[in-house]
């Protein structure tokens, strides 16, 4: 049982605004409690369900049932979009996020979800398209690029890898070439497009309505 109204404690750096302080009454015995965050409280940016859980038990959970779709985006520039499409791909379930390219990337946006997400890195778009073979999974290239098809008239395969570019060039040839599927975000107004963080997470949340609402 959760402390039905508890002071906040001290901020880590992992700081939600709706933390709880230390654990009112008789401490809990189960496994998946962490000590520290009994005795201190836990300001981590978690939903409730996950309050004094450690983050090994978080994630353990979270892998119970992780969706079936993976998130990948090149990373050529250093794209500060990252950060918020693995925040984005935490939120929707994604299994695994892949950067394709540099293996540095900017974490700030990610308001440290990457403690819970599985990310992997990939040198290049064949080494990518590689792992996708191995795993079975069609690769679904998100871009408004020519001969592409509204992602709002698409069956997104529930098994697949939903693959973006970098604000800019947005996807390169090769990824564009790789893919089984080019999908765009249909678009009303003058700009070009959107923000590669914002198409993310609209193409996550159609494989959501897909396949998790019909
Ligand atoms: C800012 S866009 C740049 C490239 C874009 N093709 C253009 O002509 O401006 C960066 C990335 O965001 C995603 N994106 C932005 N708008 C999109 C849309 N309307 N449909 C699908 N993807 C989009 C794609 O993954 C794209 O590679």
């Amino acid at each position: 049982m959760l402390p039905a109204s508890v002071p906040t404690a001290a901020p880590t750096v992992e700081l939600s605004t709706n933390g709880v302080g230390p654990w009112q009454g008789e401490l809990p015995e189960e496994a998946f409690y962490d000590p520290e965050l009994l005795e201190h409280g836990d300001t981590r940016n978690v939903i409730d369900r996950y309050r004094y859980w450690s983050m090994a038990a978080i994630v353990a959970d979270l892998d119970e049932k992780r969706h079936p779709f993976h998130v990948a985006i090149e990373n050529w520039q250093h794209d500060m979009n990252i950060g918020s499409i693995v925040r984005s791909a935490n939120a929707f379930g994604a299994d695994t996020v892949h950067i394709i390219g540099r293996k540095r990337w900017n974490k700030r946006g990610a308001m440290v979800t990457d403690r819970y997400q599985h990310v992997l890195h990939h040198a290049d778009v064949a080494t990518f398209v590689l792992w996708a073979a191995n795993e079975g999974l069609p690769i679904i290239a998100i871009d408004n690029v020519p001969g592409s098809v509204l992602i709002e008239t698409f069956a997104i395969p529930e098994r697949c890898v939903l693959l973006f570019g970098q604000e800019g060039p947005g996807l390169s040839d090769e990824a564009i070439a790789a893919a089984d599927a080019v999908l765009e975000i249909s678009q009303f107004g003058s700009t070009r497009s959107i923000n590669a963080s914002a198409a993310a997470a609209v193409a996550m949340h159609d494989w959501v309505l897909q396949h998790r609402f019909k």
